[in-house]
């Protein structure tokens, strides 16, 4: 059977370059003939019957807009069997012959429950995280880390003419992803992780007094959000090295603001790719990143898959951070 109507629809936390997905999605269906849905609010829409048509015009001007246009929830009532027939029976209601869903890992188990359900799904990887196991890169990272660099270049400045110490938290949940890329970015001095047990003597107190030997009078400590210790760190350094030290949460600013070139282009890529595998007639796949090309890999490989920690990027950035 031809595909005739693709539904989009966009879940878990924003990410800037949701946007430029959606357009690809839109024109490159109607390109191929196909009617394109928005659903609003993420899975929820498909519960409350929140569909509509979307034309060629309805994505003008989004390219460089962050967000999601289709709006995004956060569902953990649609792992409910109940909720998960009724979507499904409201994607056959609407003549939905697939569904592209953007998100992080919580939407693509979503598109799971679904695809065992007989809904046709395709996934975008969508979260500023880049925690996505069987994907290198997800929409949103890449303008995460130049947001997270541009606010810690501004941290800088008061830290330098203060002769102080910043510790910064960044987002990423259990990642430390967000925190190492922007950590070699801004130079910093120690980066905490999740993925690594750091010690406070030898991880920050020695990386502090050796670069003060240096003649360095000012530091940024990197604190990734699933740690949780922000202001306990900063504390202890005030505390055992007599630093000034201020803690700043840099918070939901990161998820926000119009995506860069490279976010822009690879969901667009995605996007494309997305509507071809369904056009295609192929469906429950996650679009992923591997040296740089797309490729297709089966939902629930994608969510068996195990996402490797680059240590190597890890002691690079310490081993110039001096
Ligand atoms: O997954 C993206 C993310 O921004 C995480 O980095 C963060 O832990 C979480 O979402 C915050 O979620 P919320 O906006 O629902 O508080």
């Amino acid at each position: 059977m031809p595909t005739k109507t693709i539904a989009i629809l966009t879940s878990g936390g924003d990410a800037p370059g949701m946007n430029a997905a959606i357009r690809a999605i839109v024109r490159s269906a109607i390109t191929k003939g196909i009617t394109p849905l928005g659903i609003k609010h993420g899975y929820s829409g498909l519960l409350n019957y929140d569909i509509w048509e979307m034309t060629i015009r309805t994505v003008s001007d989004i390219i460089e807009r962050g967000g999601t246009i289709l709006y995004t929830a956060r569902t953990p009532k649609f792992f409910n069997e109940d909720d998960i027939q009724k979507a499904a029976e409201n994607c056959r209601k609407s003549k939905i012959d697939g569904i592209i869903i953007i998100g992080g890992d919580g939407s693509i188990r979503g598109a799971d429950c679904l695809a065992q359900h007989g809904i046709k799904c395709v996934c975008l990887p969508g979260t500023i995280d880049n925690d996505i196991a069987c994907s290198e890169r997800s929409i949103g990272f890449d303008t995460a880390i130049n947001t997270a660099t541009s606010m810690i270049d501004k941290i800088r400045d008061t830290a330098q003419s203060h002769e102080r110490c910043s510790v910064v938290e960044v987002m990423g949940r259990k990642s430390g992803n967000i925190a190492v890329k922007t950590g070699i970015a801004v130079g910093a001095t120690a980066i905490l992780i999740p993925e690594y047990k750091f010690n406070f003597e030898k991880d920050i107190l020695e990386r502090i007094n050796f670069t003060q030997k240096m003649g360095k009078k000012h530091f940024i400590i990197i604190v990734a959000e699933g740690l949780n210790i922000v202001d306990e760190i900063m504390e202890k350094i005030t505390k055992t090295t007599g630093i000034d030290s201020r803690a700043t949460i840099l918070g939901h600013v990161q998820r926000g603001g119009s995506p860069t070139a490279f976010d822009r282009v690879m969901a667009s890529e995605m996007g494309c790719y997305a509507v071809e595998l369904l056009s295609h007639g192929i469906s429950n796949k996650v679009v992923a990143v591997k040296n740089n090309k797309l490729f297709a890999i089966g939902i629930s490989d994608a969510l068996k898959a195990k996402k490797s920690f680059d240590f190597r990027l890890y002691e690079r950035a310490l081993e110039i951070s001096i």
